[in-house]
């Protein structure tokens, strides 16, 4: 029973985490060089980053796509009872493109939302900013997604405290394979 309720919060937030992870990927395998371009562009802002040369289009748009690939996939799951059952998105009513869009557009966004306040406290890129930097996506993911996915209360408390719990898990996975330079 809490298992199903764990997984169904998983699933929910999947496409979210992909896209989370996918600059990191993109970047390690160096695909898309050509969109490897600060979305900032390398302006400033007061003598300080506007988000900083971590945040590029490549990330941005990558993200998206991944997202809405995930929830494509997901969409077609749906059609098994077994998948059904821990969607928390109703995907034959809720057009999986949008919910797609908007889970990769939110977690790219609140990512950048996160860099944009880093950097006017005076931390600098890739430095961390812990608990910020674990839920800063997942904060985005939620806002946008909130009125066509509908997650009830528990559901989106489980999403924060499983994302707070993988998201270290993740980085140190991805420290160990080479895919980070830093293990936070
Ligand atoms: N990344 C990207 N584009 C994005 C988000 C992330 O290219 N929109 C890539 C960058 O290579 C970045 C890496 O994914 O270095 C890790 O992302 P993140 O930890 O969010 O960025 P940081 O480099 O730590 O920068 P910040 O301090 O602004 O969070
Ligand atoms: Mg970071």
């Amino acid at each position: 029973m809490y298992l199903l309720f764990i997984l169904k919060a998983f699933y929910f937030a999947l496409p979210a985490y992909l896209a989370n992870m996918s600059p990191v990927i993109f970047d390690k395998l160096g695909l898309f060089k050509f969109l490897k371009i600060p979305i900032d562009f390398g302006k400033k802002l007061h003598n300080k980053p506007i988000l900083g040369k971590g945040k590029t289009w490549r990330g941005l748009i990558l993200g998206i796509l991944v997202a809405m690939a995930a929830a494509e996939i997901q969409k077609y799951l749906f059609g098994y009872a077994q998948f059904e059952q821990i969607s928390v998105v109703n995907f034959a009513s809720v057009n999986y493109a949008l919910f797609g869009f908007l889970a990769g557009a939110g977690a790219l966004l609140g990512d950048m939302v996160k860099s944009f306040i880093k950097r006017r406290v005076g931390i600098a890129s890739g430095r961390p900013w812990p608990v910020f930097d674990q839920l800063d996506f997942i904060c985005g993911f939620m806002l946008f997604t909130y009125f066509i996915a509908k997650p009830d209360i528990p559901t989106i408390i489980a999403v924060f405290v499983i994302t707070l719990i993988l998201h270290p898990l993740t980085n140190i996975i991805g420290y160990a394979l080479k895919f980070k330079k830093v293990w936070w």
